[in-house]
């Protein structure tokens, strides 16, 4: 089995270790995966062919993730909104679904990654549910990267069925409605184990989030390519977290304020580095 760090190259590693050193790489990257179609357009290939060599970016992406040593990775692989195309299209993506789990399942599990799926799951072919809970089953206790497919997923859905949940919650008393708060509503979503994107990738140059972790995307940070999907491989993800590692992120305070938090905080570094225990 492909053991993922013995088959990277010196050059690739090196490029890695730069970026671990410079700090700060997000704990989470969301990836709006978009342009299949219109790579194949340009190919004068059909759009099908666009969804398998963007199966391939997939591959490199997580690979290159997983070496990385991040945490969270999401890929927004199917909308909700996407049923409404035609079926013929609907039936290659969920084909290629399935032959994605049933290909990469091992090397997955035999390279540590947690396969997590967010989105209303019941509404796959029951051929893909299969696959993909035994998938996640089989996977639920490595401790890599976790790499959370969402499947079928809109971000309104998420929220209003948290928000059933809750008024459900409150009917029978297990919660009062003064007692809602943010970290509450969040525990309530689909991503409730998942901390929030950092990053947010989108590739093909569109800008927006097209119903992807609206509320979990409150303070992250928007990366749009003009790269398709099918184009955007690991030195893509590189340059995008060099950018992502550029900026600074203020969550509504002021850039002074920024500035002296992360003196204070290195100061304090400093010294408990210079406290030496006996
Ligand atoms: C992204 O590529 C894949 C899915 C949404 C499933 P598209 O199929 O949306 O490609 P474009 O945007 O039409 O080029
Ligand atoms: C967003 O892409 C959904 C996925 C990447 C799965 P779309 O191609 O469906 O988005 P819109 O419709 O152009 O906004
Ligand atoms: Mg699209």
């Amino acid at each position: 089995m492909v053991d993922w760090i013995k088959e990277q190259s010196g050059g690739d590693k090196r490029i890695q270790s730069e970026l671990r050193a410079a700090g700060g790489l997000p704990a989470h990257i969301a990836f709006i995966m978009d342009g299949n179609g219109r790579w194949a357009q340009e190919q004068g290939k059909a759009r099908v062919a666009g969804h398998r060599e963007g199966i391939e970016s997939v591959r490199d992406i997580v690979k290159a993730a997983s070496q990385l040593g991040l945490k969270n990775v999401t890929l927004y692989a199917f909308s909700m909104e996407n049923w409404r195309r035609p079926q013929a299209e609907v039936n290659v993506l969920m084909d290629l679904l399935s032959r994605y789990l049933r290909s990469e399942k091992k090397e997955l599990h035999a390279n540590n990654v947690r396969l997590r799926a967010i989105g209303k799951l019941n509404a796959l072919p029951k051929k893909v549910q299969r696959q993909l809970f035994e998938s996640i089953e089989t996977m639920k206790d490595n401790t890599g990267l976790t790499l959370t497919l969402a499947l079928s997923y809109s971000g309104r859905w998420d929220i209003v069925r948290a928000i059933q949940t809750i008024a459900l919650d409150v009917r029978r008393g297990k919660v009062s409605p003064e007692d809602i708060t943010e970290e509450s509503v969040s525990s309530y979503l689909l991503t409730n184990s998942l901390p929030e994107p950092d990053l947010m990738i989108r590739t093909s140059g569109e800008m927006r989030l097209s119903n992807f972790l609206l509320w979990e995307s409150a303070y992250a940070e928007i990366y749009i390519t003009d790269k398709f999907w099918p184009e955007f491989r690991r030195n893509e993800l590189y340059e995008a977290l060099r950018d992502y590692q550029n900026r600074e992120r203020r969550f509504g305070k002021t850039s002074q304020q920024i500035a002296d938090e992360s003196r204070d905080q290195s100061f304090v570094q400093r010294l408990l580095g210079s406290i030496k225990i006996p």
